[in-house]
Formats: C-alpha cells, sequence, structure tokens
C-alpha cells in the first residue's frame, strides 16, 4: 500500500516538476486548496490579484494536510524549478528559509508595518533569523467540533463539555443507528483528532511537554496511554468506510445529518458556509470537550521562492495583497479560519468566527496557545510524520494503546 501511494506521488511529482514555469506578470502558486470551501476562499485571493492585473497560475495539490503538497514542493525545488509562491505550514517554512530558498520580505514587511500587527506566535514562523520570510494569510485551529444541529436536537443531545459527556452522546447516537463521528481514515485526519484528545486528556503542560519538547518520559507516559484508549472510544463511533474518506466528505455526512459530528480544524466550517448553512441554526461549532480554554493553532502562510535577486512585483503584490486587512476579513470570512492581524475586526465574521477570534486572543494571553502537531506547528514534518505513522496504526487497530505509546517513543527518537 504504502509502495503504490509512493509511485504514485512519485509520478505525480515527477509531472509536477517538469511544469513550466511562470509567464511574466503571473504567479504560480502552489497549494493544496481543492475542496469547495478551500476553493471558494482561494477565489478571493485569485480575484484580489486580478484586480492589480497580476495573473494567477494555479498549481493545484490534492490532499489536506499539504502532505502530498510538500512532495510536489520538493521535487519542483530539486528540478530548478520552484513555484513563485507557495502555502506552507510552521515548521515547513523554516525548513525551506534555513535551505536559503526563500525571498527576503523585509522591505515589504517595514514599508506595511507587519511587526506590529503579526502576533508573536506566527512570526515564530514568518521569520527567519530576523527576516521575514512568509506572509500570514490566516489562524485556524485544530480543536474544534463540528455538529448537527437538527440531529442533536431530534435525540435530546445537549452540546458536550467533558470527554464522558460526549462518549454518552456519540453512544446515544449510534443507539439511534446513525453514525455519530464522521471521519475520514487519512493519518493527517487521525492526527489532527489526536491534537484535541491529548490535550483534553492530559492538559496544556502535558501537550506541550509531549509535542514540543518532545520529553521521552511524557510521550511514553500512561496519560498519552490514556489518549490512546480514547481514540480506540472514538474509533468505535466512526463509520465502516471511513479509510482514505478526504476530510471535506466527512464534512459532507455532517452537513446533510448523515452523522453527528466531525472532529476537524475550522477549514470544515468554509465547507458548511460553502453548503449555505448557518451556525447556530444548522450546525454547532464549539471546542473539543476538555479544550474549551486551549488553542491548538496553524497558520496558512505563503513563503515566495527566489526567482533572482529580488523579490519581482508579481511576488510582492501578492503579499501585499494576502496582508491587507480587508483581504484578511474577507478571505478568512469564507475560509472558516480567522485573520492573521490583530487588527482586523469582527464584525463581518459569523458567530464561529467571532468565537474563534475570542479564543485565540484570549488563549494568547493566558498562555494557552499551541502550535498543532497535526498541523506542522508544534515540531518539524520529520517528527510530525514519524507521529502520524503510529497514530493511524494504532487508529487502524495495528497497535492496542501500549504498543502505540512505545513506538511513540521510539519514532519520536529517531525522527529527531
Ligand atoms: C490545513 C490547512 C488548512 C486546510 C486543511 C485541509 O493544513 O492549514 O488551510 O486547508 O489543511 O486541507
Amino acid at each position: 500500500m504504502r509502495l503504490k501511494i509512493g509511485k504514485t506521488l512519485s509520478a505525480f511529482a515527477i509531472l509536477a516538476a517538469s511544469a513550466s514555469y511562470a509567464h511574466a506578470g503571473d504567479v504560480e502558486v502552489l497549494h493544496w486548496w481543492t475542496s469547495g470551501g478551500e476553493a471558494a476562499a482561494l477565489t478571493v485571493l485569485k480575484k484580489d490579484l486580478e484586480s492589480q492585473n497580476v495573473g494567477w497560475q494555479d498549481m493545484p495539490v490534492a490532499g489536506g494536510g499539504g502532505t502530498q503538497a510538500m512532495t510536489v514542493l520538493r521535487a519542483r525545488v530539486t528540478a530548478g524549478n520552484a513555484p513563485t509562491a507557495v502555502q506552507m505550514l510552521g515548521f515547513d517554512i523554516t525548513d525551506w528559509a534555513k535551505e536559503g530558498a526563500l525571498a527576503n520580505l523585509n522591505d515589504i514587511a517595514t514599508a506595511e508595518g507587519w511587526d506590529d500587527v503579526v502576533p508573536a506566535a506566527l512570526q515564530k514562523f514568518s521569520k527567519n533569523d530576523g527576516q521575514w520570510v512568509a506572509a500570514p494569510v490566516n489562524v485556524h485551529s485544530t480543536n474544534w467540533v463540528w455538529a448537527n444541529k437538527a440531529v442533536l436536537d431530534e435525540l435530546g443531545i445537549a452540546q458536550p463539555k467533558t470527554w464522558d459527556e460526549l462518549v454518552a452522546a456519540m453512544e446515544k447516537v449510534k443507539a439511534a443507528g446513525k453514525t455519530a463521528v464522521a471521519h475520514g481514515g487519512q493519518a493527517w485526519q487521525d492526527a489532527t483528532i489526536f491534537d484535541a484528545v491529548a490535550m483534553s486528556t492530559g492538559g496544556p503542560d502535558f501537550y506541550k511537554a509531549a509535542f514540543v519538547d518532545l520529553d521521552p518520559e511524557v510521550l511514553g507516559s500512561d496519560t498519552m496511554k490514556e489518549a490512546f484508549d480514547r481514540m480506540s472510544v472514538i474509533r468505535s463511533y466512526v463509520d465502516d468506510n471511513f479509510s482514505g474518506r478526504d476530510w471535506n466528505l466527512a464534512s459532507a455526512m455532517v452537513i446533510n445529518g448523515d452523522a453527528a459530528f466531525q472532529f476537524m480544524g475550522d477549514w470544515a466550517k468554509g465547507e458548511f458556509i460553502n453548503a449555505g448553512k448557518e451556525p447556530g441554526k444548522d450546525f454547532l461549532c464549539f471546542r473539543f470537550p476538555g479544550t474549551q480554554d486551549q488553542v491548538t493553532f496553524n497558520s496558512d502562510q505563503f513563503a515566495l521562492f527566489k526567482q533572482g535577486d529580488a523579490v519581482s512585483s508579481e511576488q510582492g503584490a501578492l503579499a501585499k495583497a494576502i496582508m491587507s486587512p480587508a483581504f484578511q476579513s474577507a478571505f478568512n470570512v469564507v475560509k472558516g479560519s480567522v485573520p492573521a492581524r490583530v487588527d482586523v475586526s469582527d464584525e463581518a465574521f459569523d458567530a464561529c468566527g467571532k468565537q474563534g477570534m475570542k479564543d485565540l486572543a484570549a488563549a494568547s494571553k493566558s498562555g494557552n496557545l499551541y502550535g498543532s502537531a497535526a498541523h506542522g506547528h508544534a515540531n518539524p514534518a520529520s517528527v510530525k510524520n514519524a507521529m502520524y505513522d503510529v497514530i493511524t496504526a494504532h487508529f487502524n487497530g495495528e497497535y492496542d494503546s501500549e504498543t502505540a505509546v512505545s513506538e511513540l517513543v521510539t519514532a519520536v527518537e529517531i525522527a529527531q
């Protein structure tokens, strides 16, 4: 299976590597925003650039979380054909900056005052060695639950606030013959749930020690075993056809009332909005039970690859467009995320967006803001991918919780 995926990917990578360079006046943008909600958000950016006479050459690489996109990117750069701009997450930006591949955006950042408006938690990734190397377009967070309101109302289920209440709610849905949890069995999706479950099980100190500090004792602890046990509980409420399902199809199950809950980052909201659904009326958004005070975040940023000595005018236009306050509002309203600038009003946002902005500000103030391990903001890709393998093997029943814990310790040690 792994070999097959590898072969398909490398064939795709070779094809992508031979794609042509962007024409002058165009930006070529490599990204993984291919679902309905994501594409709608991307259109906001394309239109903004078109209005400035900058053409858009699309280089979409499907695959939530961006694993496949990063494989294609590596092939493109190796072939000497780097795209103009690339959607990127957290430590991937740092890795590419360290390789010297990214353009220096300091002139634009200084002229536009980015230092004053981008929160430190994002600047940690937007900058390398004091140099701006990426423009953040949003802040997402992974510890959300998306629920179909009619299904919950019909079964008399109140919004669960604790793990036990969540289990009782899932049980009630299952007993009524419906799918409790809409999920797609892909490693990054399993890991996205694990972000929330680990935070809920062990709390913020545990989360940081395990995923940021990579402390072997905490990785191998009883608390980690309990987190895996809870993943097994969730696994028992997923339908039989979950394997390989894309995340947006899982969102559709909740949208259509075929399932009650999805545990997913707030890009899921983009799917609900794109389907014409309203928060509070058709669907509910709330923090994963037990993580009400925490935010596990990831920020999509656009890194500009060096094309010559200076940043091209098209690259500059893209970076400026991304950082404009009006654009940050318009884009994030559609995307499901919240602005990457602290000075954007929440006026245009729906109830979930307003809550997202409030939660982010509160978590940042109280020291409860943590980088998402599943989305490249807690540790580098090598460690992240090693964790994916263990989490997904456990979710699919290859490991029991005890084995998963010891495999996690070993995998993280090898990956560093
Ligand atoms: C995340 C990304 C989001 C969303 C999601 C699913 O990694 O930050 O913008 O696209 O993947 O594709």
